[in-house]
C-alpha cells in the first residue's frame, strides 16, 4: 500500500464524540490554543455531515476573514500575470467572494449550476477511492478550515483557500471540469493501489501542479500554485519538463515544500489530448506496463 496523502493532520474521535485534530509539532498553529479549538470544532461538521444535507457553516474570527481577503488580493495580481485565460474567466464566471470566507455551502450552489460540481466537507484526509472516485459524480471533498494567520503566502496542508480559489475556479471551467471528471472515471476503473496510484500522481502533476504555454509564456493552471502567492512566484524557474504520462506517473514529489519538477502542456488542447486521453482509455493493465 503507497502512501496516502500524509500531509493531513490525523483526526481522531474522542469517546464522549468530539473530534480532535492533531496538529505537528511544527505546524504554525500548534501553539495557538484558539485556533486548536476552532479546527478540531471545523472538522466535526465534515465528520457529522451526510452527503446531500447541507455543508454546515463554519465559524470564522474577523482575522480568517482577513487572511482571506489579503490572500485573495495578492493572488488576484499574480493570477493575472501566471494563471492562463480558462481559468480566469472561470474565475470571473464563479464570482467568489473577495472580503470574507465564503462557506462550503455557499461555494457549492455557485459552481453546481455552471459545471454540476458540488463540494463536500472533508475533515483531513479522504482515502484516495473515495477522493478520486466521487470526481466522477461531481463531487469535490474539501477542507474547511484556513491556514494560520501568520504564514499566509504557503501552507503544506491543504486548506479552504487552496480548495476554493484554486479547485472551485478551476472546476468553474467546463474543460477544467471534464478532466476532473475523468480523473475520477479513470479511478473508479482500476482495482489494484498500483493503478490508482499512477492515475493519482498523473492528476498531482497536472490539476494540482500543471504548468503549460499560453501567449508563449509560461503560465500555471495546477491548483497547487494558484493558490499560493509564494509558490506562485517560483514555478517559472524550476525544472520544466514535457507533458509525459508514464514520467509522471512514477516521479516521485515532496509535498512540503515548492514543487521542483514540473510538466509543461503545450496548450489545454494539448492537456485534453494526453492526459484527458490517459484518464479516458486506461486500466489496471496499461499501467501496469507504464510503471
Ligand atoms: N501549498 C498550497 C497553498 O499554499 C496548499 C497545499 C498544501 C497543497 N498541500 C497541497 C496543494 C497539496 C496541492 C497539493 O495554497
Ligand atoms: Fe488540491
Amino acid at each position: 500500500m503507497f502512501e496516502e496523502a500524509q500531509y493531513f493532520a490525523p483526526v481522531a474521535t474522542t469517546e464522549d464524540g468530539g473530534v480532535v485534530v492533531e496538529l505537528s509539532k511544527s505546524h504554525p498553529g500548534f501553539a495557538d490554543e484558539v485556533y486548536r479549538a476552532r479546527r478540531n470544532t471545523i472538522a466535526a461538521l465534515a465528520v457529522n455531515h451526510t452527503v446531500g444535507e447541507p455543508i454546515p457553516a463554519a465559524e470564522y474570527t474577523e482575522q480568517e476573514h482577513e487572511v482571506w481577503a489579503s490572500v485573495t488580493r495578492e493572488l488576484k495580481i499574480k493570477h493575472r500575470k501566471y494563471a492562463p485565460q480558462e481559468y480566469v474567466d472561470a474565475a470571473e464566471r464563479l464570482g467568489l467572494p473577495q472580503d470574507r470566507i465564503p462557506q462550503l455551502q455557499e461555494v457549492s450552489e455557485l459552481l453546481e449550476p455552471l459545471t454540476g460540481f458540488r463540494y463536500l466537507p472533508a475533515a483531513g484526509l479522504v482515502p484516495l477511492r473515495t477522493f478520486y472516485g466521487v470526481l466522477a459524480d461531481g463531487y469535490f471533498h474539501s477542507t474547511q478550515y484556513i491556514r494560520h494567520h501568520s504564514v499566509p503566502f504557503y501552507t503544506p496542508e491543504p486548506d479552504v483557500i487552496h480548495e476554493v480559489i484554486g479547485h472551485a475556479n478551476a472546476l468553474a471551467s467546463d474543460r477544467y471540469a471534464a478532466l476532473y471528471r475523468k480523473a475520477g472515471q479513470a479511478a473508479r476503473r482500476v482495482e489494484t493501489d498500483e493503478a490508482l496510484e499512477f492515475i493519482s500522481k498523473i492528476f498531482w502533476f497536472t490539476l494540482e501542479f500543471g504548468v503549460m504555454t499560453e501567449h508563449n509564456e509560461l503560465r500555471a493552471y495546477g491548483a497547487g500554485i494558484l493558490s499560493s502567492y509564494g509558490e506562485i512566484e517560483e514555478f517559472r524557474g524550476m525544472d520544466i519538463r514535457d507533458l509525459d504520462i508514464r514520467e509522471m506517473g512514477t516521479t516521485a514529489y515532496d509535498i512540503t515544500k515548492y514543487q521542483d519538477v514540473l510538466f509543461r502542456a503545450e496548450s489545454l488542447e494539448h492537456l485534453e489530448d494526453v492526459v484527458g486521453g490517459f484518464w479516458d482509455s486506461c486500466d489496471d493493465d496499461s499501467i501496469a506496463r507504464l510503471a
